[in-house]
C-alpha cells in the first residue's frame, strides 16, 4: 500500500489531540493498514498553543510554526487539498458556516477523505456535504462528531446493519450531564458547576448550546439520520435545554426515586417516530440515572438483536481524537467502500403535545387550604390518572408541589393547567412545568 497522507486543518483542542496521536501512534497505525499514515501538515492561525500544548514539531505547521493571516492559511489549504500527494483532511476547524461547509464540500469535490468532529455542520448543512462525498466516492468520517469516543456511529452503520432500530435513549452531552450531577450530588449551584465544566475543557466554546440541548439536538439530528434515515433539521425536534431545572425540581427527583438527565430519545412507532431532547426523571432502576459526570451513554434498541448500551467519554481532547484517528485508519484500509449510503425514510414525526409520557408537573401556588384540590380536580378532569403527590414546600408567600401522573399527552397537562387558571385566575404563581419520567 501507498503512503497514505493526512493533512489536519485546525490544531485546537481536538485537532491538537490528533496531531500529538498521530505522531504517538504512527508506526502501529501503519502496521494496521500495512502501508504508512503520515501527518504531512497542519494548517493553523495560531500554531504556538498547539505547539506547547501538545508538543508538535513546528515544522509540521504551514509557515513552520508562525502565526498565519487568514488570507495565508487559505493558500496553504488550498494548495494542499489540490495536491495529488494529500488522501484525508482532517477539518477541526468548527463552526457551521458557509465557509466550512464549503471547505467540506471543496475537499471532496478534490477526492480527498473526510473526517470532521463538526456536528453543528454536519446537522445544520449535512445534506450537500454528505452528497459531495457520495458524489466523489470517498470516505465521510464523523464518528467524532457524536459522544467523542464512544463508538456509536459505527455501531449503528455496520454492527447494526442487519437490524431495525426501534427506540435511541441517551446522555449525548456532558457538559449539562456534569452540571446536573453536580447540582444533584454536590449540591453546586449551576453556575459553579457550569464554570467546572468549562475549566475541565468538555462544555463547547459557546455552552449555550450545551445548556439548551443545542449540542445535543445535533447529535439527535445526526443520529437519526443514521438508525432511522430521516432527514430532519433542529427545528423540526422538540428542544429543552437545562436551563429551568431548579433546586426544588432535583428534591421532587429524589421523592420519586429520580435523577435528572438531559435524554435524547427517539422511538419509531409503525410509520411515525417520536423525537426529542429534553431533561426528564430517570428512575434509578434505569441505567442512564447512573451515569454522572461527563460520561455519555446511548441505549439502543433493536428489533433482533435487542437492548444494548454504549457507554464512555463524549468530550475530551484525546478522547474525542482518538475516534477521528480510528476514522483515519479506517479510510486507509477501506479507502474503497463507499461510506455514505443511508436508508432513506420518511417517517412522520409526532408532535410531542400527542405523545404519551408519564410525567411529574410543578406546582408554584398561592399557599391556602384546598389548592391541591383544585389542582387535582382539574387534572382528573381531563382524564389523567395521577401516580403521587409530592409534600408541599411552604414559603411565607407561596407554596411548590409536584404530581406524577401515569402515561398521559401534554396536550391533556396544558387543557388542565387551562382549566385552573380559567377557574381560579390568581392560584398559579408561574406557569407549571412539566417533566417526563423515564422507566
Ligand atoms: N460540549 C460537548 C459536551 C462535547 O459537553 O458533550 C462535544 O460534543
Amino acid at each position: 500500500m501507498k503512503d497514505f497522507n493526512v493533512i489536519i486543518l485546525g490544531c485546537g483542542t481536538v485537532g491538537g489531540g490528533v496531531a500529538r496521536i498521530l505522531c504517538d501512534m504512527q508506526e502501529v497505525l501503519s502496521s494496521r493498514v500495512s502501508g504508512h499514515i503520515n501527518l504531512k501538515k497542519i494548517v493553523d492561525l495560531d500554531p504556538k498553543t498547539a505547539i506547547d500544548r501538545f508538543g508538535i514539531a513546528p515544522e509540521l505547521f504551514c509557515g513552520g510554526g508562525r502565526s498565519l493571516t487568514k488570507d495565508q492559511a487559505d493558500k496553504y489549504i488550498k494548495e494542499l487539498i489540490e495536491s495529488d500527494d494529500i488522501d484525508l483532511v482532517v477539518e477541526t476547524i468548527g463552526g457551521s458556516n458557509d465557509y466550512v461547509e464549503e471547505l467540506a464540500i471543496r475537499i471532496c469535490n478534490a477526492k480527498k477523505h473526510l473526517v470532521t468532529a463538526n456536528k453543528a455542520l454536519l446537522a445544520e448543512r449535512g445534506k450537500s456535504i454528505f452528497e459531495a462525498a457520495k458524489n466523489n466516492n470517498v470516505t465521510l468520517g464523523f464518528e467524532a462528531a457524536v459522544c467523542g469516543a464512544i463508538p456509536i456511529i459505527k455501531t449503528i452503520k455496520e454492527s447494526f446493519t442487519g437490524d431495525s432500530i426501534i427506540s435511541l435513549s441517551g446522555i449525548l452531552n456532558g457538559t449539562s450531564n456534569y452540571i446536573l450531577t453536580m447540582m444533584q450530588d454536590e449540591g453546586m449551584d449551576f453556575h459553579e458547576a457550569l464554570k467546572l465544566a468549562q475549566d475541565n475543557g468538555f462544555a463547547e466554546a459557546d455552552p449555550s448550546l450545551d445548556i439548551n440541548g443545542g449540542d445535543a439536538g445535533h447529535k439527535l439530528v445526526i443520529l437519526l439520520k443514521l438508525a432511522f434515515g430521516i432527514e430532519t433539521t433542529m427545528d423540526q425536534l422538540s428542544i429543552t435545554g437545562i436551563e429551568k431545572i431548579t433546586k426544588e425540581d432535583i428534591e421532587f427527583a429524589e421523592e420519586i426515586n429520580c435523577k435528572i438527565k438531559l435524554i435524547c430519545y427517539a422511538k419509531k412507532i409503525d410509520s411515525r417516530i417520536y423525537a426529542t431532547v429534553c431533561p426528564m426523571m430517570v428512575k434509578k432502576n434505569n441505567f442512564l440515572s447512573g451515569v454522572n459526570g461527563a460520561t455519555n451513554a446511548v441505549r439502543v434498541v433493536n428489533k433482533y438483536a435487542g437492548k444494548h448500551i454504549l457507554l464512555g467519554a463524549g468530550a475530551g481532547s484525546y478522547e474525542t481524537a482518538s475516534s477521528i484517528v480510528a476514522d483515519i485508519v479506517f479510510a486507509a484500509k477501506y479507502s474503497h467502500v463507499n461510506q455514505s449510503v443511508f436508508d432513506k425514510n420518511t417517517l412522520d414525526f409526532i408532535d410531542a403535545k400527542h405523545f404519551e409520557l408519564p410525567y411529574i408537573i410543578t406546582f408554584e401556588t398561592i399557599d391556602r387550604p384546598g389548592i391541591t384540590g383544585l389542582v387535582t380536580t382539574s387534572i382528573g378532569n381531563q382524564n389523567i390518572n395521577i401516580d403521587t403527590v409530592s409534600h408541599n414546600r411552604h414559603m411565607p408567600d407561596r407554596a411548590i408541589f409536584s404530581i406524577a401522573t401515569v402515561p398521559c399527552t401534554l396536550l391533556q397537562i396544558e387543557k388542565a393547567i387551562d382549566e385552573i387558571i380559567k377557574g381560579n385566575p390568581s392560584l398559579l404563581l408561574h406557569t407549571p412545568k412539566a417533566i417526563p419520567i423515564l422507566y
